[in-house]
């Protein structure tokens, strides 16, 4: 009998939900809700029903009366087109969904990455901070040490929002989340909650790249920085092995090759050795950047580099994303097919 009721009640709303005009509807609720429709009909078999499961049935049945009969109200208000002339609330908003199987919304695959690896790094103890996606060469080159004639400068190389030649700090759309290194420093200091310093900081950053299966000219990165006294090397390799055992699983490698980056020194680049399958062989993967954070870098953020020392690191979230979801083209991740965004 229950089953009976659900598929009344499934039938009813699979209908009411294909009828457009005045007339159909009434066709519905005759066929239906009407002294001869199938809830009547139902309502009959009620007797045959063993005493002690009529409780439970009579409530279902009350139920789906309940559910159809509102239905019915919606679809009337829907279909005169004068829902808000209506003098009741026809819309209830604490109903349950018409059309269950329909599709819900879900977050972009690059939303739920970034925020894992926020909740990773926060349970090793880092704050997220965030900075202006729209920056200043101040921040985005001049604090940290990289000079004027550094080729990562070049006006064809960035998003200048001012002509560099001629204004004194001009805007820019940030290249890079290293950014925030300096923004959480200089607010450190000026409002004297720090150091010590632990936070990481995802953003969009944007490089006139020409488009590519691995490149866009907008992307996401996330960037690292930790500053205490007596902090070394070897916190920055073990808080990035964590990272990557947290995040791959706990057999995954790291490994740290010398580098150079302006704004750290010593610099590296690091890479996590992982099996993204349980069929295919284990891999080097080309993560980011990172280093001890350069002196000139803590000192023009205003903090004494004698007392202080402290690692920075910053990686790309799309290459992360389609290292660990088999994604073959940087590009499928900006399309927006909700084809492929529904597989992720
Ligand atoms: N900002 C660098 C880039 O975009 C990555 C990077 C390297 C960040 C070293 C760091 C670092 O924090 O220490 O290529």
């Amino acid at each position: 009998m229950i089953d009976l009721l659900n598929e009344i009640e499934a039938a009813a709303l699979a209908e009411l939900a294909g009828v457009s005009d005045a007339a159909g509807l009434e066709a519905w609720r005759i066929a239906y809700l009407g002294t001869k429709g199938r809830l009547k009909a139902a309502m009959g078999g009620l007797k045959d029903v063993p005493a002690a499961q009529k409780p439970a049935v009579g409530q279902r049945l009350n139920a789906v009366k309940g559910t159809l009969e509102a239905a019915h109200e919606v679809a009337k208000g829907r279909l005169s087109g004068s829902a808000r002339q209506a003098s009741g609330p026809i819309l209830d908003l604490t109903e349950p969904g018409l059309h269950e199987a329909g599709a819900p919304g879900r977050r972009h695959i690059i939303s739920r990455v970034r925020d894992e690896l926020v909740e990773v790094f926060a349970r090793m103890g880092f704050d997220a901070a965030t900075g202006p996606e729209l920056e200043d060469d101040e921040h985005n080159f001049v604090k940290l040490n990289i000079p004027a004639s550094h080729p990562a400068r070049d006006p064809a190389d960035n998003f200048y929002v001012d002509d560099p030649a001629r204004t004194p700090r001009p805007r820019m759309l940030r290249s890079q989340t290293s950014t925030v290194q300096v923004r959480v420093m200089e607010d450190a200091v000026a409002r004297g909650w720090g150091p010590p310093v632990k936070v990481v900081a995802p953003g969009r950053v944007y490089r006139p790249d020409t488009v590519d299966a691995t490149h866009s000219f907008m992307f996401h990165q996330i960037e690292g920085l930790c500053i205490d006294r007596g902090i070394s090397m070897a916190d920055l390799k073990s808080t990035l092995l964590h990272f990557a055992r947290a995040y791959f699983g706990p057999a995954t490698q790291v490994r740290l090759r010398p580098s150079y980056f302006p704004f750290t020194e010593p610099s590296a680049e690091f890479d996590m050795r992982i099996r993204l399958r349980p069929d295919q062989p284990e891999r080097w993967m080309e993560l980011g950047g990172c280093g001890m954070v350069d002196p000139a870098v803590l000192a023009a953020c205003g903090i004494d580099p004698e007392e202080w020392t402290g690692f920075a690191f910053g990686f790309g979230i799309e290459r992360l994303a389609m290292g660990k979801y088999a994604i073959p083209d940087i590009r499928m991740l900006f399309e927006n097919d909700a084809r492929f965004l529904a597989q992720l």
